[in-house]
C-alpha cells in the first residue's frame, strides 16, 4: 500500500483526526467497525477525499499501508482497545506500529506497552473535536524510537503555540497518558473554580448571566486569559430558543464526567501526591450529581446560598481568587507529576508538559506560558515557590483568603477555592500539626516517632507501658 498511517475508529474524534492528518499531505486509510460510517466518512471528506482510502475490512487497511506500518487507534478506552488490538495483531509484521489515540487509563498503557514491545505508542490527544480536526496537543508516550516514527505526522497535525508544535514525548510507557489524565484533572479543576466563581456572581451578588458573561470577557483579556474562561463567557452569554432566557438557566445542574478526573485522584492518592483542588472538583461532580438528595437537605437545613449584602466583593477581587486558586491547582498537578516522574523511572519534564498544554488543549491559557518559562528556570522546585507565581500568590491571597471567608459565611459552597486556600495556609506552615497525630499512633498502636530535637527515631510517649 502507499498510505502514511492508517486510523481505525470514524468516531468525532477519529473523523476529525483523520481529516487534519489527510489536510496536512499524508494519506491515509481509514476503517470503521460500521462500514457506512466508513464509506460516508469517506463521501463527505470533499478536497481531501484524495488522500483518503476508505478500507472496508482490516484486512483492507493494513494493505493499503506503507510498511513498516502505522495504525492510529481511536476507539473508546478500555476492553474495545484491547479487541482491536487481538484483531490487528495476526495482520501486522514484527516493525508495525500501534498508537492508541484514545483516553486510556495510563495502567493499561502500560500493560499494552509490555505486552507489545517496541510496538506501541500511547498518545493524550486534547482539544475537543475543533482540536482534533485543527490542531489538538499531543502527549506522546512509550519507546522513545517509536515517538520518533510517528513525530512527522503528528507533529504536523498538532496545534502550534507561537511557531512550536505543541506535540512532544512525555516519557516511557504510559507517560503520555498520564500526562494527559493529570491535564483532565486541571481542566475539572480549572471548570469547577470557574463555576464557583460564577456561583458566588449569581448567589450572592444576585448578578444574571449576561453580567456575568460581560466578567468573563472582560478577564479574558487579562491574566486568566483561557480557553475555559473564554468559553464560559460565551456559555453565559447564549440564550436559549424556547424559553428566549439564558440557556444556563435551563441546564440541569449535574455533571456528567466519563472518569478521566476521578483517575486523577485516585493516582494522586497511589502516589500519595496531595492535588486537593483536583480532588474537590471530582468531588463536586459528584455532589453534582446527587441532585434529589441536594433539594432534599436544602428543605431541611435552610434556604441554600444567601445573598452577600455587606462587603460584597468587587469583580477584581473575584478575578485575584481565581488567580491564586488556578495557581495553585497548577502546583498540586505539577507536583504530582514529579512525583509520578520519580515514582515510575520517568524524567518527565514539567516545562516541557507547560509548553504542550499552551495550546489547542481545553486548559489552554496565557499563564502555561509563565509556567513553561518558571519550569524551564527551576524544575524541581514546585510552581508555587517560582519568583514569578510566588508574587503572584502574595498578590492574591488575601483576595481568596476574603472570598472563601464571605462564600463560607453565605452558605454558598466553594469546595475548590477552600481547598486551594487549606492547602496554600499547610503548604507555607512549617511546624504543623502532625506531631498529634504521630502522638495517636504512638499512644494506641505504639508506631513510634521522631523526636523533634535530636533527631532520634522510634522513641515512644510516656504513655506506652
Ligand atoms: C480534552 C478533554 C476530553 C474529555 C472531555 C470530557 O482534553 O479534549 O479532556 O478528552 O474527554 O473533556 O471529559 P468528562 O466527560 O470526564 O468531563
Amino acid at each position: 500500500g502507499n498510505c502514511d498511517i492508517g486510523l481505525i475508529g470514524l468516531g468525532t474524534m477519529g473523523s476529525a483526526l483523520a481529516l487534519n492528518i489527510a489536510e496536512k499531505g499524508f494519506d491515509i486509510a481509514v476503517f470503521n467497525r460500521t462500514t457506512s460510517v466508513t464509506r460516508d466518512f469517506a463521501a463527505e471528506a470533499g478536497p481531501l477525499a484524495d488522500r483518503i482510502t476508505p478500507a472496508e475490512s482490516l484486512q483492507a487497511l493494513v494493505e493499503a499501508l506503507k510498511t513498516p506500518r502505522m495504525i492510529l487507534l481511536m476507539v473508546p478506552a478500555g476492553k474495545v482497545v484491547d479487541d482491536q488490538i487481538a484483531a490487528l495483531l495476526p495482520l501486522l509484521g514484527p516493525d508495525d506500529l500501534i498508537i492508541d489515540a484514545g483516553n486510556a487509563n495510563f495502567n493499561d498503557t502500560n500493560r499494552r506497552m509490555a505486552e507489545l514491545p517496541g510496538r506501541f505508542l500511547g498518545i493524550g490527544v486534547s482539544g475537543g473535536e475543533e482540536g482534533a480536526r485543527h490542531g489538538p496537543s499531543i502527549m506522546g508516550g512509550g519507546p522513545r524510537a517509536n515517538w520518533d516514527r510517528a513525530a512527522p505526522i503528528l507533529t504536523a497535525i498538532a496545534a502550534r503555540y507561537k511557531d512550536q508544535p505543541c506535540a512532544d514525548w512525555m516519557g516511557e510507557d504510559g507517560a503520555g497518558h498520564f500526562v494527559k489524565t493529570v491535564h483532565n484533572g486541571i481542566e475539572y479543576a480549572d471548570m469547577q473554580l470557574i463555576a464557583e466563581v460564577y456561583g458566588i456572581m449569581r448567589d450572592g451578588l444576585g448578578m444574571d448571566a449576561a453580567a456575568v458573561a460581560e466578567v468573563f470577557r472582560g478577564w479574558n483579556e487579562g491574566p486568566l486569559q483561557s480557553y475555559l474562561v473564554e468559553i464560559t463567557a460565551e456559555v453565559a452569554a447564549a440564550s436559549d430558543a424556547a424559553t428566549g432566557g439564558p440557556v444556563l438557566d435551563v441546564i440541569v445542574d449535574a455533571a456528567g464526567q466519563k472518569g478521566t478526573g476521578r483517575w486523577t485522584a485516585i493516582e494522586a492518592q497511589h502516589l500519595g501526591a496531595p492535588i486537593p483542588v483536583i480532588d474537590a472538583a471530582v468531588t463536586a461532580r459528584n455532589i453534582s450529581a446527587l441532585r434529589a438528595r441536594r433539594a432534599e437537605m436544602q428543605a431541611i437545613f435552610g434556604a441554600g446560598p444567601q445573598p452577600i449584602t455587606t462587603d460584597a466583593p468587587e469583580m477584581a477581587v473575584l478575578e485575584q481568587a481565581l488567580i491564586c486558586g488556578k495557581i495553585l491547582c497548577y502546583d498540586q498537578g505539577f507536583g504530582m507529576i514529579a512525583a509520578a516522574s520519580k515514582q515510575f523511572g520517568w524524567s518527565l519534564n514539567g516545562a516541557a508538559i507547560a509548553r504542550v498544554w499552551r495550546a489547542g488543549c481545553i486548559i489552554r491559557s496565557a499563564m502555561l506560558d509563565d509556567m513553561a518559562s518558571a519550569l524551564e528556570a527551576a524544575p524541581d522546585a514546585p510552581l508555587m515557590a517560582a519568583p514569578t507565581f510566588a508574587d503572584h500568590l502574595k498578590r492574591t491571597e488575601g483576595a481568596l483568603r476574603r472570598v472563601v471567608a464571605l462564600a463560607a459565611l453565605h452558605g454558598i459552597a466553594v469546595p475548590a477555592h477552600s481547598a486551594a486556600l487549606a492547602y496554600f495556609d499547610a503548604m507555607r506552615t512549617a511546624r504543623g500539626t502532625a506531631n498529634m497525630l504521630q502522638g495517636q499512633r504512638d499512644y494506641f498502636g505504639r508506631h513510634g516517632f521522631e523526636r523533634l530535637d535530636d533527631g532520634t527515631k522510634d522513641q515512644h510517649g510516656p504513655w506506652a507501658g
